[in-house]
């Protein structure tokens, strides 16, 4: 065993480990992006796929990506040569979380600005900006906040700074127990929101809308969305479940891990969905209307109901709080590398690696205003491009990659070691890793290229 490899940090208890990786997965892909993907791809059709995504891609890849961590102990290039070495593979694997670590730097700079957002929002509420709200004002609120780059900049910085800080600390005292409040407190919020939607009078529409499919409002461009969003809301195809995976005690099941990972994650984007679409509903407002569906449904809820303005900074703190715990897991399989194999210490990799996302972060919030007509891929702004790279494009071909790396390429004995399944378990489970998951994945992107 390698040096790294002895020194490598562990997860105090598998429920500990359940819970950082919840929190990674759990994130602004649920609340923010699920939602407002969700209506500008037409509703229920587009969430039947993503389902299928979720089952028949995320979770797979899930499992294989923290198995391979756990067998590799190191961050993902070190795990990746570790692993291709052991099967007789290509060194080359090894660019597999090159890819990664990218695609993480990439997300995390855009991911702090939509968190800043959500911090912004936060201080609004709690100075009371949204008492007796309407659809109108809201709408005007959210423009006011895009229009200022040096708003948008100032909460860009807080919340890189404070992601540096918290992952300079170690991933296990901080996130740890950070996550074991929060969580529940997330979901015990969404719960009150989702009594409040029930009454509203858009709540069976919005029911309708998610889950009444319509296949003829599905075009290529929303299945490769699906997947890709299915990729991002797990957190997986980019080395953050592998170094997560890293931690993991041999006596943990990987398998039952991943299950409560991706009920956990799904059940939060879809309750956030009806609630956000009741209130679009309520209020005869779009629900295609883009990235700021979040920021312009809610407050309106907070603003009519009774103690809106306790859950409306509750739920906003917990949106920056659910933010945090994936932005951290977003950097740490880069500062990991740069602490393992190049032993940079600790709070300078964060240093480095937050200053340099936070720089690319600059240019996200001027597509936002003054860039806004600058477009890189066809009529996308630089914030969609980066979007679009890193969801649709890096991450499900990283993930097709570690299928086929645990599929095809891993032993049979270290696969079977890893996940402990029963022999049917396991025959369904290779058989669905080696063929239905690259298959689809290949399918989509194909279909897509042509
Ligand atoms: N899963 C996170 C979310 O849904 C985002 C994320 C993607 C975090 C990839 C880590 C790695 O918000």
């Amino acid at each position: 065993m390698t040096k790294a490899a002895l020194s490598s940090p562990t997860w105090s208890t598998q429920t500990a480990f359940i819970l950082a990786a919840i929190g990674s997965a759990v994130g602004l892909g649920n609340l923010w992006k699920f939602p407002y993907i969700t209506g500008e791809n037409g509703g229920g059709a587009f969430v039947l796929v993503y389902l299928a995504c979720i089952l028949l891609i995320g979770l797979p890849v899930l499992i294989a990506e923290i198995s391979m961590g756990r067998r590799g102990r190191g961050s993902p290039p070190e795990t990746m040569s570790r692993l291709a070495k052991e099967s007789g593979a290509s060194k080359l694997w090894w660019l597999l979380g090159v890819n990664g670590m990218l695609a993480g730097i990439l997300i995390l700079s855009f991911y702090t600005v939509i968190a800043g957002w959500g911090m912004a929002y936060f201080v609004d509420s709690v100075s009371g900006d949204f008492i007796d709200m309407d659809a109108k004002g809201a709408a005007s609120h959210f423009s006011a906040l895009m229009g200022s780059p040096e708003t948008l900049l100032l909460w860009h910085s807080v919340v890189m700074l404070f992601t540096i800080v918290v992952i300079s600390k170690g991933v296990k005292s901080g996130i740890e127990k950070a996550i074991s409040f929060m969580m529940p407190a997330l979901f015990v919020v969404l719960i009150v929101l989702l009594g409040y939607a029930f009454f509203t009078p858009g709540f069976g529409q919005s029911l309708a809308f998610l889950f009444e499919p319509d296949f003829s409002k599905l075009t290529g461009e929303s299945v490769l969305i699906a997947m890709g969003h299915a990729f991002f809301t797990l957190s997986i195809g980019m080395g953050t479940m592998m170094v997560y995976g890293a931690y993991v005690s041999e006596k943990y099941s990987v398998v039952k891990a991943s299950i409560w990972i991706a009920v956990v994650d799904t059940l939060v984007a879809l309750i956030a969905g009806i609630v956000i679409f009741s209130i679009v509903f309520t209020n005869g407002l779009e629900p295609g209307s883009g990235p700021g569906l979040l920021f312009q449904t809610l407050p309106v809820a907070f603003g009519q109901m009774t103690g809106g303005w306790f859950f409306g900074s509750l739920f906003f703190g917990l949106v920056v709080l659910a933010a945090l715990s994936s932005a951290i897991s977003l950097i740490e399989p880069t500062v990991r590398w740069c602490e393992s194999r190049w032993s940079i210490p600790r709070t300078k990799a964060a240093w480095l690696i937050g200053g340099l996302t936070w720089l690319i972060g600059l240019a996200t919030i001027a597509s936002f205003n003054i860039a806004s007509n600058i477009h890189l891929f066809g009529d996308k702004t630089f914030f969609g491009s980066i979007d679009f790279l890193t969801a649709n494009i890096m991450l499900p071909l990283g993930g097709l990659l570690m299928a086929v790396f645990f599929g095809w390429i891993m032993s049979k004995e270290s696969v079977q070691k890893e996940l402990g399944l029963s022999v049917y378990w396991l025959r369904l489970f290779n058989w669905v890793l080696k063929f239905v998951t690259p298959v689809a994945v290949s399918i989509v992107f194909v279909s897509n290229i042509i």
